[in-house]
């Protein structure tokens, strides 16, 4: 078995790195048609800046993965919205990845034939909003119930990015509820998870992480199991200047108890 096949790369890229405006421009060179009609159509200015920025990510990060410029690069979406490479070339087509926003950064997931979900939120998000039974399951809302307050938002902000990276890998947006799928993180540094028949689905088909970023912010990767011990690559980028190795420090994983993960350095 191909030991690449295990191998998930995480790219990071922060919107204050990329606000040259000579940078942008070049961004916006490498647009398509479709995006820029959307682009135009966004009239916060920063909403604008982080959306080409998110683009140029998007493109420049596959251009490492396969030999394609990253002006050509494209992509469709399924029912719910997740984009997808729709190149022919070969190499194109084995890739899958998926992209996270905040306000200050974008992270990416890619990886060779098997589904990639991520998810970033920082830790001003309003988690409060959320204790719903829509989204959690009883599990989860009793386990929130017995921990103090900060505990408490930062059991939130994992059951959260957890839902939603699930959620992303498997691309069927809201139409997956969510409190059906349960997770339980009361082990230190693990995580395991419960689905309900009504999912259609197995938790032994999914890898689990979650990591936390430089600043603190919480990032929720999910990924097809294919048969390969998962391991992550991590590197920051500033699209059509750089790509730095870097570490992301791993708060909990789904194999946890096994021999630590090593972030190989590339
Ligand atoms: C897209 C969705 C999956 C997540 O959106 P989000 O958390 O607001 O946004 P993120 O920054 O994490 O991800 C957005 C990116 O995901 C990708 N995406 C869009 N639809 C997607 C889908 N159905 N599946 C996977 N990825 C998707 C896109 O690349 C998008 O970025 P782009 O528009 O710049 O290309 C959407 O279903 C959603 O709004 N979810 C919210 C669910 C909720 O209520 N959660 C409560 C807490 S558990």
């Amino acid at each position: 078995m191909n030991p690449r096949l295990g191998l998930v790369h995480l790219y990071i890229v922060e919107f204050s790195d990329c606000l040259d405006a000579s940078l942008l421009r070049e961004y916006e060179k490498l647009l398509s048609p479709d995006e820029i009609v959307r682009q135009q159509s966004l009239t916060i200015d920063q909403v604008r800046v982080r959306n080409v920025i998110s683009r140029a990510f998007v493109r420049t990060v596959l251009s490492h993965h396969a030999p394609i410029h990253p002006r050509e690069w494209r992509f469709t979406t399924n029912g719910h919205g997740k984009p997808a490479i729709c190149n022919e070339h070969g190499a194109a087509a084995r890739i899958a990845f998926n992209l996270s926003h905040t306000r200050e950064a974008a992270v990416m997931a890619v990886s060779i034939d098997r589904l990639v979900g991520i998810d970033i939120e920082s830790s001003c998000v309003n988690l409060e909003l959320c204790e719903s039974a829509r989204i959690f399951s009883a599990l989860e809302l009793s386990a929130l119930g017995t921990l103090r307050p900060d505990k408490r938002r930062e059991h939130f902000l994992e059951y959260w990015t957890l839902k939603e990276s699930y959620l992303k890998a498997r691309g069927t947006g809201l139409s997956t509820p969510l409190y059906k799928i349960a997770f339980d993180l009361a082990v230190p540094g693990a995580i395991s998870a419960q689905m309900a028949p009504v999912l259609n689905d197995r938790p032994d088909q999914w890898n689990f992480r979650l990591f936390e970023t430089q600043n603190g912010t919480v990032l929720a990767l999910c990924a097809a199991r294919n048969g390969v011990p998962m391991e992550t690559v991590h590197r920051r980028i500033i699209p059509l200047r750089g790509l730095w190795p870097m570490t992301f420090k791993t708060k909990r994983s789904d194999e946890a108890g096994r021999p630590p993960e090593s972030h190989r350095r590339r």
